[in-house]
């Protein structure tokens, strides 16, 4: 059996990694092509690097740009090496361009499409991800569902049963795979002076929040005064970066660093009293480490953390608000459970793969 796999952006190289490695030990052929949607050093071939995923076989470079741009860009590169590589499978994951440009263009070339967290939902429609999510679920032939909650939807949606396979979160295996080489080998709580369960780690990227000036404002200011108690550490994602730069914010009493490679990332996860984000995949890294979460959004697709008590959402349109929640949520815990399956989420992909037609 031969797969095309689409990634683009950072977390796709993270989930890639151990659904590459699975699919292999499966004897199934994979080409992987990268649309160059991220692109920075340490966006993307950091991953590679540390997640030991192989080098795609093909990188479209297409970079940034409208979004109107650069999905029609992905199409135009993706739809030629479908065309070439006459794939049973085209792979997509999660939510991005990338994900949408992959389903659209295999859709039209009639190779059927897998795709890799099926079936969330924010029920937010001005979200980017949340139209991805639906295109991509519209036209995708096998379901790959992380939770009961994206099953659910998927059903209430009419997606026939057959369609749908249960597999786990990917993020899970990944969290379960590095967090022995996180704690053994990254240095970056000695390199940044942080003590243990004595910092507040955030990280902030979602379009809905830093395109717009005045939440991008307040969760920063919220982040200040949270910083006058805790240190708090911002791996800086580039679109934030770009909008701090933009707009002229205040970032003083923040420790703001470079996006950070996925070991450091992970260490400062589990060391946080505290994590703030509105990253969907960091949401998870905090519950899977037990670590207090403050989602800064209205709403979250991965309702299960909020659900056991260890997350909680925070609009973040009020600075008083924001520091009120983080430092709130110190010390506080929820109940135990297992939503995202067992770390096992890749090797029944790649069996839901060769078992569906
Ligand atoms: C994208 C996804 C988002 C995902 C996130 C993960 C879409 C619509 N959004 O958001 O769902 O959660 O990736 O991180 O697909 N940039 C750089 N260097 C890079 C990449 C981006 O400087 O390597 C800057 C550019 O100024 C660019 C901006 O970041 O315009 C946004 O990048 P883009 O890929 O469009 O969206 P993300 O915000 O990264
Ligand atoms: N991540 C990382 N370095 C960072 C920020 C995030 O390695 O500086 C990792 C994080 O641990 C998680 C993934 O990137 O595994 C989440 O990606 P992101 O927040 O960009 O996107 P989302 O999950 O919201 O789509």
């Amino acid at each position: 059996m031969k797969i095309v796999t689409i990634v683009g952006a950072r977390p796709q190289f993270i989930k890639a990694a151990p659904v590459s490695r699975a699919l292999a030990k499966a004897g199934i052929d994979e080409f992987l092509l990268h649309t160059g949607q991220h692109y920075d050093r340490e966006m993307s071939d950091v991953f590679f690097e540390e997640l030991g995923l192989r080098a795609p076989n093909l990188n479209l470079n297409v970079g940034s740009a409208s979004h109107a741009e650069q999905t029609a860009t992905m199409l135009v590169g993706i739809e030629r090496a479908l065309v070439e590589q006459k794939p049973d499978w085209l792979l997509v994951y999660g939510d991005t361009n990338s994900t949408l440009a992959g389903a659209v263009a295999a859709a039209k070339v009639n190779v059927p499409v897998a795709h890799v967290e099926a079936g969330l939902r924010s029920f937010n429609r001005r979200m980017p991800e949340e139209i991805n999510r639906l295109v991509a679920d519209t036209l995708s032939s096998l379901l790959l569902v992380p939770t009961e909650a994206a099953r659910k939807n998927l059903q209430r949606e009419g997606v026939p049963e057959d369609r749908i396979v249960w597999t786990g979160d990917v993020m899970f295996d990944v969290a379960l795979m590095f967090r022995d080489q996180a704690l053994g080998r990254s240095t970056v709580l000695e390199r940044l002076g942080l003590a243990e369960r004595n910092y507040v780690l955030a990280t902030v990227h979602r379009a809905e929040n830093t395109d717009d000036p005045g939440r991008l404002r307040a969760i920063l200011s919220g982040l200040q005064a949270v910083a006058k108690e805790l240190p708090v550490v911002l791996p800086v994602h580039p679109r934030a970066r770009k909008m701090i730069e933009q707009g002229g914010l205040d970032t003083a009493g923040i420790r703001l660093t470079e996006p950070l490679g996925f070991l450091d990332m992970l260490r400062l996860e589990m060391g946080a009293a505290v994590i703030a984000t509105d990253s969907g995949g960091v949401q998870k890294e905090a519950f899977f480490h037990r670590v207090p979460c403050v989602t800064l959004r209205e709403e979250t697709e991965w309702v299960e953390s909020v659900e056991l008590g260890w997350n909680r959402l925070c609009p973040p349109n009020d600075a008083a608000r924001i520091t009120h929640a983080v430092l709130g949520a110190r010390g506080t815990s929820g109940r135990q459970a297992e939503p995202y399956g067992d770390g096992r989420a890749a090797e029944r992909m790649g069996r839901a793969l060769l078992e569906h037609p």
